[in-house]
């Protein structure tokens, strides 16, 4: 009831704004954790260490121990802002970024625009970030954090990495290596995303020459830091056909390949401009993409794209994902909408 209220008077905000003052809100309240708890509806840490129903929704792929199987998609959190605050929104995992070597502005404004009637988002950011040097800055201050406080490192901390939009195809593999090189020790995995529609010829690298070069670079680099059991995953677009993925997939598992973030935003158009559609425009794409990578691959498949129900959530692990991850739901059925799902989850498990 409160948050409709809220919802319809942000709603009449812009919706970049709107982003930014949440972000700047929760990191406001990232030191007085029990607010956003209490705002997000999320069980404390203690229930999750003591409580059966939470304990039961422990998941482990890619040898990490996640609290739970639900994440916060790319996108939201570019910056590694909010890892003080995952946890208390009600995140078992973040997938910061995307980073690229370089800060870069992204897109004139417009580019992020709410389209209610479809349950949508049509974003255009072109990889606005501060780049990768400042991001794992402000990993490394988290984890060191953590570690001088003695706190369990329950918090899986996803790096999402890409190129930036003035490196050429031919040296991309350059920009995710040294991405990759930068976050090998801070990540607890890494997701090459060559899947977003708003960097100009990024999507034209998903074939399997272009990945499997991207992929060597990427592996080692870590090998160089010493992280060779790093988990790389990479993240496709949904638009990719089934037998298409089916090839990319088994090229991929063989080269090492440990997982697939499935999916990226559907390519298209809103009101003259070029972008991205999340939400419910991409939900039956990102299921379907889900369902063939499971009957190619038995790596590990983090489900993305149109989950805006808790359900839906259940259906997608149901389907064979083995985590999921949210965006656009998070904002049109707010704060809670993580525990709620978290609770859902605990109670068709019980
Ligand atoms: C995204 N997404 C995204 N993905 C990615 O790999 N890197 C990125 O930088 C971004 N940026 C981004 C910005 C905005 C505004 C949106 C809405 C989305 C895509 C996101 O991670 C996810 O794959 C899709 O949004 C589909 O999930 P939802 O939103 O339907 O739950």
């Amino acid at each position: 009831m409160v948050w409709n209220w809220i919802k319809a008077w942000l709603f009449k905000k812009d919706a970049e704004w709107v982003h930014h003052s949440t972000l700047k809100l929760v990191k406001l309240f990232a030191c007085l954790p029990f607010i956003l708890r209490w705002v997000s509806g999320t069980p404390s840490q203690k229930k999750f260490s003591s409580e059966t129903s939470l304990n039961a929704l422990k998941t482990n792929c890619m040898n990490l121990d996640f609290q739970h199987p639900l994440g916060l998609a790319a996108g939201f959190d570019k910056n590694a802002e909010l890892l003080d605050s995952a946890q208390s929104l009600g995140f078992a995992f973040i997938e910061v970024g995307t980073v690229t070597p370089r800060p870069q502005p992204g897109n004139e404004r417009p580019r992020l625009i709410r389209v209610s009637q479809n349950l949508a988002l049509f974003n255009r950011m072109g990889f606005n970030n501060d780049g990768a040097d400042v991001v794992a800055e402000r990993i490394k201050k988290f984890r060191t954090k953590i570690a001088l406080k003695n706190l369990p490192n329950t918090l899986k901390i996803g790096v999402n990495i890409g190129k930036n939009k003035d490196t050429t195809a031919q040296l991309a593999a350059q920009d995710y290596a040294m991405c990759a090189e930068k976050f090998a020790k801070l990540a607890d995995y890494l997701v090459v995303n060559v899947s977003s529609p708003n960097t100009p010829g990024l999507r034209d690298l998903q074939n399997i020459k272009s990945l499997e070069e991207i992929f060597k670079a990427v592996k080692e680099a870590t090998i160089r830091q010493d992280c060779s059991k790093l988990p790389i995953l990479l993240k496709l677009a949904p638009e990719i056909d089934p037998e298409q993925l089916k090839d990319l997939i088994e090229a991929a598992d063989s080269w090492g390949v440990d997982g697939y973030v499935l999916t990226n935003t559907w390519g298209g158009k809103h009101k003259g401009f070029t972008g991205g559609w999340s939400g419910q425009p991409v939900a039956e794409y990102s299921l379907n993409s889900l369902r063939y990578a499971r009957t190619a691959t038995q790596k590990t498949i983090i489900n993305v794209g149109g989950i805006l129900t808790p359900d839906e959530a259940q259906a997608r692990l149901a389907a064979g994902a083995d985590l999921v991850q949210i965006y656009t739901g998070w904002i049109y059925a707010g704060p809670r909408f993580p525990s709620d799902i978290v609770r859902f989850l605990t109670q068709s498990k019980s």
